[in-house]
């Protein structure tokens, strides 16, 4: 049996991440998948988590400097801008952190909706990331309600992306996903930590693994900080072994 996610505080279970000594930011990945490896129930990964999921995705959330996700998850999820509770906000003030971290989509073809709440009711001006190639019109749109980086000429570097948010000031970037993003930053080497949460379904069906990209070459092997678990529920902490 495993510690009660509810009797460990979340906050020093997983903390913040620092950069590393040679300055890139750390990643850490936080994915679910179901017991048989989907990582999506009817398009959604939503539809795979419980109550003591969404409260971690908040706790990551409110431990991080940005969040980096690809434009496939925003527009399956629908993603809103961030939102924390006022305790999360709070602590992050305290901490001298904005109250809200930043986001950061990751798009080739730079069509995003832009009417959307993502960006209409966003309080930190989103960032977009992608080529050189992307339409000039589509990235003078994307001008107008975000910050845009380019990091690539035809494909994002995902290696490059992360650089440069770390010359933006942050620390630590939390991956959200999806399954493209995420295979291509293993395959880059710039995931330090992987959080997954097993969901106890059994899904079937041809849904994507979590990372669902290129291979990672060499295997990169995690050790496991901790497991936690919560109604079946069980919540892997592992990180890249010191060098
Ligand atoms: N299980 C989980 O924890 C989890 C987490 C997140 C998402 N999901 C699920 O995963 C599914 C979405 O997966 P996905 O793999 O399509 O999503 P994704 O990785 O979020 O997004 C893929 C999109 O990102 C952009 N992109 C990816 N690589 C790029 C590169 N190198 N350069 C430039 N742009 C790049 C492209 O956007 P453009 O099309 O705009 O060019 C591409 O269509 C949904 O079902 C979602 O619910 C699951």
């Amino acid at each position: 049996m495993f510690p009660n996610h509810d009797e460990v505080d979340p906050i020093d279970a997983y903390g913040r991440l620092d950069r590393l000594p040679d300055g890139r930011p750390r990643v850490r990945l936080n994915m679910i998948a179901s017991l048989d490896g989907a990582a999506a129930l009817a398009g959604r990964s939503g539809a795979l988590g419980g109550s003591a999921d969404k409260a971690l995705f908040a706790v990551l959330r409110s431990l991080a400097d940005v969040i980096l996700v690809g434009a496939g998850t925003v527009r399956a999820e629908k993603y809103g801008p961030p939102h924390l509770d006022d305790e999360a906000r709070g602590r992050r003030r305290e901490a001298g952190l904005a109250e809200v971290p930043e986001i950061a989509v990751v798009t080739r073809s730079c069509h995003l909706e832009w009417e959307s709440k993502f960006f209409t009711e966003a309080q930190r001006r989103p960032v977009v990331v992608t080529v050189a190639g992307a339409d000039e019109a589509s990235r003078r749109r994307a001008d107008a309600v975000a910050d845009v980086l380019l990091a690539g000429d035809d494909d994002v570097d995902l290696a490059q992306a992360v650089q440069l948010l770390g010359e933006r000031g942050h620390d630590n970037v939390l991956c959200e996903g999806g399954p493209g993003v995420a295979a291509q930053a293993a395959a880059a080497g710039v995931i330090d930590e992987v959080c997954l949460t097993v969901a106890p379904l059994v899904v079937g069906g041809d849904a994507h693994r979590i990372l669902d990209g290129p291979e990672v070459d060499p295997a990169q092997r995690m050790h496991v900080v901790h497991v936690l678990e919560a109604d079946s529920y069980l919540f892997m902490r592992y990180s890249r072994p010191p060098s």
